[in-house]
């Protein structure tokens, strides 16, 4: 298939974009892109790649801007139940930290996972995903944690890799037992953490060797905040975790700074996510890192706060960055990656070229999967997107709807409700 006459073709192509360079979108104007099968094949000017393939079949991007795939590295997309009532409390006043210490907040989706069979977690997360992907999310990490033990922690890992198999999407799975202390363990967190480091990780990884076949193994993430998990008790998680072979992540600094900015960079964590409150020291060293910094606007969007992650500032020291909407039932139900791409542009003052290569390339970066995918090159997975605008900007500039004309994932294109490129 070649696709052509696209007004912009955003190649993001080359490595990971490092702190200032971040932005370089690769445009080619007129552009075009061959692939065969899930592959690209062939990037350059219409003209020559029409020329070059003259008996390719053909798909006339009519001016439109053509782009990877967007990558959304962090979610908590699988869940039962909702927390409405929880943001009115919110709404009066209530914080979110005050909701959880209170037996809401994340324990409440817990019970109602809990309950839920692996059909229930399996359909109504299939809503949630299809939302992701019609708004251009074509790779989305997702997170267990709403099960605190073993047993549903496991369920939402089977269901995770029983959507990544029916769905058009890829899903790449992260274990989250260490999301908050499991409500039999309130009054003992450390037992809780010790659970986790002697009973859960050892129980996935014996999942993974018998159940999967040759996948890489899944992330493990903690959740480091005042009434989750404390420095010590992540730093323990993850050190057990990384004895046993799994990539890390870290919940850092999103409304307390206890460290784990740093414990990330130490570790060789591939991401730290939130990082609202990181200090500078915190900063220098996810820098000095290949720790991908992941921001996530949705976040204190949906918590009417007023805080961001200080993206420029990492920029400046040199840092890797990437986006992420953080898609959860507490602080941010929002599937759409294209308006966390719009609130990084307002509230972390990317630019919208610097928004987009941190949801493309560089979140590819924060699930280590940049060899694969967030870049249109030759070699690289076919997942494109084709825009109903001809000017990049748009994506930022316009927020809350969807610019997403066409999905191609794995080189399989899924239609979309028909719309019509407006003309700029
Ligand atoms: O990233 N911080 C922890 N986890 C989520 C919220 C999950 C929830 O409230 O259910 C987050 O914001
Ligand atoms: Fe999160």
């Amino acid at each position: 298939m070649l696709i052509h006459s696209a007004s912009q073709l955003l190649t993001i192509a080359g490595p990971p974009q490092r702190g200032q360079e971040l932005g370089r979108l690769g445009i080619i104007p007129d552009g075009a892109v061959l692939f065969e099968g899930s592959t690209i094949q062939a990037v350059g000017p219409s003209a020559e790649l029409l020329a070059s393939y003259p008996d390719a079949e053909r798909l006339d991007a009519g001016g439109m801007v053509v782009m990877p795939g967007l990558v959304d590295p962090h979610t908590h997309a699988i869940w039962a139940g909702d927390r409405a009532a929880e943001f009115e409390l919110k709404l009066q006043g209530k914080t979110y930290l005050e909701i959880l210490e209170s037996g809401g907040g994340i324990l409440s989706t817990v019970r109602a996972t809990r309950q839920a069979t692996i059909q229930q977690l399996v359909k109504q997360t299939s809503a949630r995903l299809w939302q992701a992907f019609r708004h251009g999310a074509t790779t989305i990490e997702v997170k267990t944690g709403y099960g605190l033990e073993t047993e549903t922690e496991l369920r939402m890992i089977e269901a995770i890799l029983q959507l990544d198999h029916e769905g058009p999407w890829e899903l790449v799975p992260t274990f989250l037992g260490a999301h908050a202390i499991a409500p039999e363990y309130k009054d003992d967190p450390q037992a809780y953490t010790d659970l986790v480091c002697r009973e859960m990780l050892p129980a996935l990884k014996e999942f993974w060797e018998t159940s999967t076949f040759n996948r890489p193994l899944p992330f493990v993430d903690v959740f480091c905040e005042t009434g989750a998990f404390n420095l010590a008790q992540s730093r323990q998680i993850l050190e057990q975790a990384q004895a046993l072979g799994f990539p890390l992540k870290i919940h850092a600094d999103e409304f307390d700074n206890l460290g784990g900015a740093s414990l990330a960079a130490e570790l060789h964590a591939a991401s730290a996510d939130h990082l609202v409150t990181s200090s500078e020291s915190d900063i220098a060293s996810l820098a000095a890192s290949g720790t991908v910094a992941v921001g996530l606007p949705g976040t204190p969007f949906g918590l009417a706060e007023n805080h961001y992650t200080p993206a420029q500032k990492f920029l400046e020291a040199g840092g890797l960055l990437s986006l992420a909407t953080d898609l959860n039932p507490g602080t941010t139900w929002c599937e759409n990656l294209q308006m966390s791409i719009a609130l990084a542009c307002r509230y972390m003052k990317l630019s919208p070229a610097q928004a987009i290569a941190a949801a493309t390339i560089n979140a590819a970066a924060a699930i280590q999967r940049e060899d694969r995918i967030g870049s249109i090159e030759p070699g690289k997975q076919a997942d494109l997107l084709l825009l109903n605008v001809s000017d990049y900007r748009h994506l930022g500039y316009r927020y809350g709807g969807n610019l997403v004309n066409a999905v191609i994932k794995r080189g399989k294109r899924f239609p979309l409700p028909a719309a019509e490129l407006e003309v700029q």
